[in-house]
């Protein structure tokens, strides 16, 4: 499985990510993840592809008093942000092939929604394992396959109609690990000995369908990708696309599947 999708964004688009994507998607899956992983008092965590840092400020109160936190991602846009948001915590710019720890430096190393953009997945799991403490856990979470979206398939569909080969490149990364048996398979092929899984229905939540395509846009590598008559092609694609998911309101709360999985990180 390789990518040459990384998720690499402005500072801007970073900004963007935190105030919309955060909120929207991603705060509802960083307890889970804390939840799958066992994170306690007292423990040593690291969130590998931090992006802004939803998943370490999400288990920063469960570690208190002696435990310690920090977040590395590759990209200094999300780091800034993480930081200016979180500035207690500790951020560090690293790629998850080379992470700048020593070996079993910590009990939970956590990564949600970021597996799919890295090249070299075994690679990066191993690499997880190998700062992890021996009997600690390495957890995951990534997005379900596309055909198991009821609302993300026909989005992505009408838009790489709309934008072609730039936009599909990105948009079909977001569910190359949502093969659950292929999932595993990487996860034992790294070493790990897988000990929980859980699919989970969440649900995006947008004030509108328009926001949505906004926020996967602007928020994403896509912004520098596009027209801006593709752009607005999304945005009015997405209105009609995403009409069963929209309240009498005009809020949109579209069905997002995905996997979490923990596993156990092997003594040498
Ligand atoms: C979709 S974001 C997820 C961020 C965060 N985990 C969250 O839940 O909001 C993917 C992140 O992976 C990071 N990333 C991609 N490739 C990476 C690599 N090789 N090493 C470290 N981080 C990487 C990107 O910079 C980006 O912040």
């Amino acid at each position: 499985m390789t990518t040459t999708e990384g998720f690499q964004v402005s500072l801007d688009a970073a900004e963007q990510y935190e105030a919309r994507f955060v909120p929207a998607i991603f705060a509802e899956w960083a307890p889970l993840l804390a939840d799958i992983a066992g994170v306690r008092a007292g423990q040593s965590v690291l969130d590998v592809a931090c992006g802004t840092g939803i998943v370490a400020r999400t288990v920063a109160p469960r570690v208190t008093g002696t435990g310690r936190v920090v977040g590395v991602d590759l990209n200094d846009g999300m780091l800034a942000v993480a930081r200016r948001v979180a500035p207690d915590l500790e951020w560090r710019q690293g790629d998850v092939t080379a992470l700048p720890f020593v070996d079993g430096s910590f009990d939970a190393v956590l990564c949600q929604m970021a597996l799919m953009f890295f090249p070299d997945r075994t690679a990066a799991l191993r690499e997880m394992a190998r700062v992890g403490r021996p009997g600690g856990v390495v957890a995951l979470t990534v997005p379900a396959s596309l055909d198991a979206q009821p609302a993300y398939g026909p989005f992505v569909e009408m838009a790489v109609r709309v934008a072609g080969a730039e936009a599909l490149s990105l948009l079909n990364t977001y569910w190359a690990c949502g093969d659950l048996r292929e999932l595993l398979n990487t996860v034992t092929g790294a070493g790990l000995a897988v000990t929980e899984i859980r699919t989970h229905a969440g649900t995006a939540r947008f004030d509108s369908p328009d926001e949505l395509a906004l926020t996967e846009v602007e928020a994403s590598p896509l912004a520098a990708r596009l027209t801006r008559e593709q752009y607005g092609a999304i945005r009015s694609g997405a209105r009609k696309v995403l009409a069963p998911f929209t309240g009498p309101d005009g809020t949109l709360a579209a069905p997002l599947h995905g996997h979490l999985v923990a596993a156990r990180v092997p003594s040498p």
